[in-house]
């Protein structure tokens, strides 16, 4: 059977949720396993036989065409539009319309460009192809279903609603979440309204539901992570180096850490959990750093402990500073003897002066 040929990358959201990491970077290129994280969601988009790419930007547009031109050096052809107002996810999807060259039976692939996901891509097109729906959903399990569109489906796969997030239990009738990655049929995009912000998730799978429309659903339960929030891009970096995440463009083998060829690791530091060392990055003597991402040219000074973190291109993190599921932004610089947790966010370029924060008595 033929696949499709060719995927929308929806890349243009502002990343609220993100920040600091998105104050100079779009979510989609923070690094994530040492390259930009729109690099695995490309590389596993054309190992699943896709060839054309539109990428659909806004925030911060002008950084994803310098770094992936044309995308000849992926196997792939790239073409960017940018929204001069942000378009929403279906704005951005109707505002790419006549850069696609499928015909109006076809189906195109829709991507959110901040999942983590080891989606069998090929599946939902056939599952798209065999149902004849208008438009397919990956749909994922999650435990607590409570900060999540549910979307049921009948015993034959149909979708049967979109429930936005339930308050109470009795509204929970279903673990199923819109996982976003979608195929439409070619001309259902073409019917999404123009030049206005458009929500898929609010407006258009509802609206198409209400009319009769053949939604389908495809459950797979495979990794799948939303990387919207600091504490959940860290952990799909870690999962990306461990190889829970599957992804061809790990710049290394998997295992417990991943170090870039220009950074310098002290001899005795000891690096665990999928810690990631960016280019030219600095760890000192005796400095443990387990489950975390140090962008490029970060510096973590000896004796320093950093779990579950993010350290910020150009930061520095002080001598014998304790950081614990904590974010520090680019260039910011942490002084020693500090202690950060529980989801703190430094600024960029801020300072925080030695010893000026902690959560336990320093004797
Ligand atoms: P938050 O602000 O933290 O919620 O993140 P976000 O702006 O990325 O929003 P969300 O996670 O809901 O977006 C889902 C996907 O759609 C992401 O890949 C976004 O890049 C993309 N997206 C959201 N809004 C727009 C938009 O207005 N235009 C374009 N082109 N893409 C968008």
């Amino acid at each position: 059977m033929t696949q499709a040929q060719e995927a929308i990358l929806l890349v243009g959201g502002k990343g609220t949720r993100l920040r600091p990491l998105t104050v100079n970077t779009p979510k989609p290129m923070v690094p994530a396993a040492g390259v930009p994280f729109l690099t695995h969601q490309l590389v596993r988009a054309r190992a699943a036989g896709v060839e054309h790419i539109v990428l659909a930007t806004s925030y911060l547009a002008e950084v994803f065409e310098p770094y992936f031109g044309d995308g000849s050096s992926l196997g792939l052809h790239l073409e960017y539009v940018t929204e001069a107002e942000p378009l929403g996810t279906g704005g951005a999807i109707r505002n790419v319309a006549s850069r696609l060259r499928s015909g109006p039976d076809d189906p195109v692939l829709v991507f959110n460009g901040d999942i983590l996901t080891g989606l069998d891509i090929r599946a939902l097109v056939d599952t798209h192809r065999s149902s004849g729906a208008e438009v397919s959903l990956h749909l994922t399990r999650v435990e607590d279903p409570r900060a999540f569109g549910l979307v049921p489906t009948d015993d034959t796969g149909r979708v049967t609603a979109f429930l936005e997030k339930p308050q109470t239990p009795e509204e929970i009738v279903t673990d199923q979440i819109n996982a976003g990655a979608y195929v439409f049929r070619r001309s259902v995009i073409d019917r999404i309204p123009e030049g206005r912000p458009v929500s898929v998730e609010r407006e258009t799978f509802p609206e198409l539901l209400s009319s009769g429309a053949h939604l389908q659903g495809m459950v797979d339960s495979t990794y799948w992570l939303d990387l919207g929030t600091p504490q959940a891009f860290v952990r799909g970096s870690a999962d990306l180096v461990l190889g829970r995440a599957p992804s061809p463009a790990v710049p290394g083998r998997c295992g417990d850490r991943l170090v870039l060829p220009t950074a310098k690791v002290a001899a005795d530091a000891k690096l665990t959990g999928g810690t990631v060392v960016g280019e030219g990055a600095a760890v000192g003597e005796g400095a443990r750093i387990s489950g975390s991402t140090l962008l490029a040219g970060a510096v973590v000074e000896a004796g320093a402990v950093i779990t579950d973190s993010l350290v910020g291109a150009g930061a520095r993190v002080g001598a014998r500073t304790v950081l614990t599921d904590t974010v520090v932004g680019d260039g910011a610089v942490v002084g020693a003897d500090n202690e950060l947790r529980d989801g703190v966010r430094v600024w960029c370029d801020a300072t925080l002066p030695a010893g000026a924060i902690r959560f336990s008595s320093d004797r």
